[in-house]
This record gives C-alpha cells, structure tokens and sequence, in this order.
C-alpha cells in the first residue's frame, strides 16, 4: 500500500481528502443515534465495487450479516438500504414525509426534464398537484372503467398482431415460435396513450409514431444504464460516459412529440370544438389554465414532461410484469391450465374475456399477485432522498441520504413467505395480503406519498393480457426446451427484465 501511496501522490491527496471528509461526516452526526450497520468501504469508492452486477441481491444477502437496514456509501452518496416489512412498515408509517424526495439520476436532468417530472422531482407543491390529478385520473375505478373499449381494442390488437406473426414464421418453415416482449412492450405503450391522449399513438398510418417509438425504446436503455456521474456527483459536468448528452438527443425528440399533440389539443379548444375528449391530458390542461398565476401553475413544459412521464412510467413496468408472469406459466403448465379452466367455466370460449370479467376470476388473481411477488418490475422501487436529518428505527439517517426499499428482497423474506422462492399462486386463495400499499410484506407498486399512480390501471393490464392471452392460446415451448430449464435470470435496465426474452409457441385453441 505504502508504495502505491509513493507511486501515485494523486491517489494519496485524493484518499487523504476522503478520510478528512469520512471524519468530519462523523463529526457532524450530532445525534447520540448510531449510523445503520453496513459493510465498511474504500475510500472515495465507498462500496461501489461491493455491489455485484445485480444490486439488489447482493444487499438480500448482506441482510444475514448487517439486519435488515444497512448503510453504504456508493462513491460518495450516503445509501440505506430497507429490506424487511417491519423496516418498510416504519418507514411509510414514520418517515414517508422526511423521506419524500427524490434522487434523480444525473441522466435525467437533461433539458430541465427532473424539474417537470412526478416521478424523480422533489416533493414540491407541483408534484403533490400532478399526483392528485394522476390519482382521480388513473387510480380512481370509475375513471378506469371509462376507458375500458379502448383497452379492449389494443388487447385485440395484439392477439391479431401474434396470429400474424405465427402464421408468417410457419410460412416460411419455422415453428411458429414468437418472441413476447416486443407485443407486450407495443400494447403496454398503446394502452397508457390511449387513456391520456384518447388516442392511439403507435398508429401504423403515421410514419412518425415508429421514430418516435424508436426514440422512446433507446432513451429508456440510456436512463436504464449506470452512470459513474450518480455516484461522484462532482463528474457530472463532464457526464463521462455520455450518458446524459445521448438521454438529452432521444428526450428532445420525445419531448418535440408529446409537445406537439398538446399544442394540437389546446387549438382543439381554443377553436371552440366541441369537446369530444376528457382525458388526462384535458385534466392537465384544465389545471394549467385555472392556476395560470398560481405558484404551482402547470406550465406547459411541464405538461408535456408529465405527459411523457406517464409513457416511461407505464410502458416497460407493465410489459415486465406480464413477460414474467407468462414465463412462470409456461414453466408451471398446471397453473396455466387451471387459469384457462377458470376462465371457460366463468366467461366461456364464445365471448372474449373482458376486464368486468376480472372480479370473478380469483385464481387469475392470485397468479398475478404471486407473479408482482417474484417479480416487482420496480425491484428497489424509485429511490427516494431524505429531505432531512431524520431518527429511523433507533439510527441517523443525515439529511439528503438515498433510500432504497428492496421490495425484491422483502417479497422473499421466508419469516413472511413460506416456501418464499417457489411460484405458488395458492399462498393468495385464503390470504387477504393485498398490493395496495398497506401490507408492508407486498410493496410491488411502493407505499406511501411516492407510490404508483398507474396501480389499477397497470394490475388491470397485467391481469387482461394474461387471462386473454391464455383464453386464446395454448402456449408451448420450442421443440426439445423443458420447463425446468427456463432461463429465469434477471437483468437491470429502468425495470427488472428477463436478461434471455421468452421464446414460445402459441398454438390457437379450439
Ligand atoms: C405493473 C405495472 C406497474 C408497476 C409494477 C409499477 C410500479 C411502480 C413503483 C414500484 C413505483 C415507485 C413507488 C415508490 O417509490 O413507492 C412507481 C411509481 C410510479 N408509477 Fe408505476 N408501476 C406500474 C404501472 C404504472 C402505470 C400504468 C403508470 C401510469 C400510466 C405508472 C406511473 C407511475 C408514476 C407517475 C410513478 C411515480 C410516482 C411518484 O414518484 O410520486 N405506473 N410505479
């Protein structure tokens, strides 16, 4: 060690300034309250290097070392990291308000688009407008239901677009195989257009919608990548690997997009039209122009951040989800078999399921709820960022440390789960554990001030897609592939993907 210190006098001044700064951090921690345990780090990488290529498993097994909340320095940003119902109990009890920031990737501040967003802004007046009006727009049943045809048709779509696809890989010899994600990817980005906008935005009549799409699927890989500026945050004037300056070229063509139906929209009702839409977008402009003067007034930038932001927030979570979910079925045939009989006795093979039908199918339910268990899309769901010092479970949480709730980890705590790594839809027959935000033990859309907006709208997707996907098909693996040797790993980008896509062959049913 000493000769490198020789070697590199750099390095040396370097180390010596983060040790001054590790001690003057502890100097301030003026509270009698200890830090959270967690594994000691190196000097300006902290525990960087600790980290593993999938974070949230490497802190599931720190749990068995440090307890369920543990305290790691990642370069030099305070983390804590909360991994057991109890922790998540008291934090969204006690501490949802002092820990209601957010940490917004450096990524995203590109073109001011942090300053507009709901999901990575701080929790301003603004963010607590946009939610409320999120909430009457996508959380509340009636509103939902509205929509329900327009849902409907995009489900349709996608069955046609698959019946397509197999017909034309055996035309030209193959086996019909398919692969799922980029359907459910295409449907998931319709649905949540066709809710705001009333409108369907991936039409195949304008060229520009497959651009726009295009930009939308590589800006999601830049946020989604790792960006060395997050943890040493005095790098970010020089974004090293250019992550924000390529997020910067797909957000501006997004944002030109989103801004280019708002505008069309408000000359829709400054001509006077008669109103044909009362979607979100008409509820986002409503607010802008009734709080015009107001502090929080939406402007319209924002309004097209917003707009966006329900598209990044919406699309990949829920393509996910149902990804995983057909996953787990096709590995569990008799899951899947006993879906599709719930389905023929309750709806029948005449008609096409439809999400009325949902309520009254409780053995879909519960496979859904055990596929958000096993597989939250959000795994850590959104960081949030302690707007002040705060005394959390007997430790010091100082001000403007990054939070994470491993929802992954919580939802495979074997105190709580049973049996916690195998699929068994069954713990979810005779259990009123819900999603909802108030079983601690099952967080898959957050808790909380910060949790998801698009939850009912999203559940109901999740669960429409896989009961119609079933209803119409049988879905088998290729030739010679067995269940139990399904490619189950995972892989990080904005949400936790499949790192191998599902490969099957739907096969019409009778
Ligand atoms: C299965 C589908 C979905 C899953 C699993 C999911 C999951 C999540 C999670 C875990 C969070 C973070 C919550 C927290 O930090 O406590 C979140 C936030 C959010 N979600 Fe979803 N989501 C889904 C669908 C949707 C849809 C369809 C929309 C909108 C159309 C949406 C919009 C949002 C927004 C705007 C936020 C940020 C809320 C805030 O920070 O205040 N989500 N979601």
């Amino acid at each position: 060690m000493a000769w490198s210190f020789a070697l590199f006098p750099w390095l040396s001044a370097l180390c010596a300034l983060a040790l001054f700064i590790n001690f003057l951090s502890k100097l301030k921690n003026k509270s009698s309250k200890p830090l959270p345990p967690g594994p000691p780090g190196w000097p300006l990488v902290g525990n960087i290097f600790d980290l593993g290529e999938i974070p949230h498993q490497t802190f599931y097994k720190l749990q068995a070392q440090y307890g369920p909340v543990i305290m790691l320095k990642l370069g030099s940003i305070n983390t804590m990291v909360v991994q057991s119902a109890e922790a998540a109990s008291e934090l969204f009890k006690k501490c949802d308000l002092p820990f209601a920031d957010r940490k917004a990737p450096d990524s995203l501040t590109a073109l001011g688009y942090n300053q507009g967003s709901v999901a990575i802004g701080v929790y301003s007046g603004y963010c607590r407008k946009v939610r409320r009006i999120g909430t009457t727009e996508f959380l509340v049943n009636k509103r939902v239901n509205a929509s329900i045809p327009l849902r409907q048709k995009c489900i349709d779509d996608m069955i046609g677009w698959i019946k397509k696809d197999v017909a034309k890989s055996k035309e030209n010899g193959g086996s019909g195989e398919i692969q799922l994600d980029w359907f459910l990817f295409v449907t998931s980005f319709n649905t949540v257009g066709n809710l705001m906008l009333s409108r369907e935005v991936m039409d195949a009549k304008l060229d520009k919608a497959s651009d726009i799409f295009d930009a939308f699927v590589v800006f999601l890989e830049w946020v989604g990548k790792p960006n060395v500026a997050d943890f040493f945050p005095f790098l970010k004037w020089m974004d090293p690997q250019g992550i924000k300056r390529n997020t910067a070229t797909y957000l501006e063509r997004l944002l030109g997009f989103a801004s280019e139906i708002v505008k069309e929209r408000i000359e829709e009702r400054e001509l006077g039209k008669e109103k044909k839409t009362n979607d979100f977008l008409d509820a986002l402009l409503d607010e802008g122009e009734v709080n015009e003067k107001g502090v929080d007034k939406l402007s319209l930038k924002n309004i097209t951040i917003v707009l966006l932001e329900m598209f990044f927030g919406g699309t990949e979570t829920t393509s996910t989800t149902i990804e995983w979910g057909m996953t787990q079925l096709v590995r569990h045939p008799n899951t899947m078999k006993k879906i599709q009989d719930e389905i023929d006795r309750v709806v029948g093979r005449t008609r096409k399921v439809e999400e009325n039908d949902l309520s009254n199918l409780p053995y879909l339910q519960a496979t859904v709820k055990e596929i958000l268990r096993l597989h939250p899309a959000i795994q850590m769901l959104l960081p949030r960022n302690s707007i002040e010092d705060t005394e959390f479970m007997g430790y010091f949480v100082p001000k403007n440390t990054q939070i994470f709730v491993n929802a992954w980890a919580i939802h495979r705590d074997p105190v709580v789960w049973p049996d916690p790594l195998s699929f068994k839809p069954e713990r979810f027959l005779d259990s009123d554990i819900d999603f909802k935000g108030q079983h601690f033990d099952m967080i898959p859309f957050g808790s909380g001030r910060r949790s998801c907006l698009g939850l009912t709208l999203g559940h109901r997707m999740v669960c429409l897609s896989i009961a119609s996907l079933l209803q119409t098909f049988d879905w088998k693996l290729p030739d010679g592939a067995k269940p139990e040797d399904m490619d189950m790993r995972e892989m990080l980008g904005l949400t936790l993907r499949k790192k191998v896509p599902l490969k099957v062959i739907p096969i019409l049913r009778e």
